[in-house]
């Protein structure tokens, strides 16, 4: 079964390059995804194709109305018989975490709903009832870009899309620890050599100093994962 991908944008022409290239792309030429989409602007009533105003009470920039947002959902919702998972872009939502995109790799349809950034009318919200989904702390001027990456997280996770030997399983955060360093040709660069143990043979022996290099780099450079590991190493010990 394919996973469906509706996604409701002000900016299509965004996405044609993003889904037309690498993962994403190969993805949909497998026939394991599709992606559709949908341009608020053609559900815009008046003269001027609307699709936002001035906020009640004053503030800066324009929110995005309610009325061409709901037929907008609706238009996409219609044109599969399957339920979707709603999802609503905005630095308000939830953090989106490997988990969550795990999660949504198993699913059969997803829409996307974004936006600018100054917002949705709350009764968007409040009626379409979305998971909310931030891709981090930081204000981007429009929820396309954050589409585009949760996408791209998702799509990469579905079987069949990424070959075996770039498999997805035992990367970071699959398992709660970074990524150990790779090294490829030449064995020395300006004077920078590959660590001995790479070019041993000895698989055993990798596989340690790989491990140990996950712990070490999370360690160091992420405490909160770090932490979260021991203490699911320490749980599955008592078990
Ligand atoms: N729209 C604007 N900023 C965003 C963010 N950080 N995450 C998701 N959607 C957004």
């Amino acid at each position: 079964m394919s996973l469906r991908i509706d996604i409701l944008t002000l900016f299509p022409e965004m996405f044609g390059s993003f889904l037309g290239t690498s993962i994403p792309k190969r993805a949909a030429e497998k026939g394991l995804v599709a992606y559709h989409l949908t341009s608020y602007r053609d559900f815009a009533t008046d003269a001027h194709k609307s699709v936002d105003d001035k906020p009640f009470g004053g503030g800066p920039g324009m929110v995005m109305m309610c009325q061409t947002v709901f037929d907008a959902v609706a238009h996409a919702e219609k044109q599969d018989p399957r339920p979707t998972r709603r999802i609503l872009l905005s630095p308000q939502g939830q953090r989106l975490e490997q988990s969550l995109v795990a999660e949504l790799a198993t699913t059969e349809r997803l829409l996307l709903i974004s936006g600018r950034y100054e917002g949705f009318d709350e009764r968007i919200i409040d009626g379409l009832k979305p998971l909310e989904v931030s891709i981090g702390d930081y204000v981007l001027s429009g929820g396309e870009l954050a589409a585009m990456v949760l996408i791209d997280a998702v799509v990469r996770l579905i079987p069949g899309v990424l070959g075996a030997a770039d498999g997805p399983a035992d990367e970071s955060f699959a398992d709660g620890l970074l990524e150990y360093p790779q090294y490829t040709q030449p064995r020395e660069f300006a004077g920078m050599q590959v660590p001995d143990v790479l070019l041993s043979g000895n698989h055993k022996k990798i596989a340690e100093w790989r491990l140990e290099q996950r712990k070490l780099r999370t360690q160091q450079r992420r405490p909160d994962l770090w932490q979260a590991w021991v203490a699911k190493q320490s749980q599955e010990s008592n078990q």
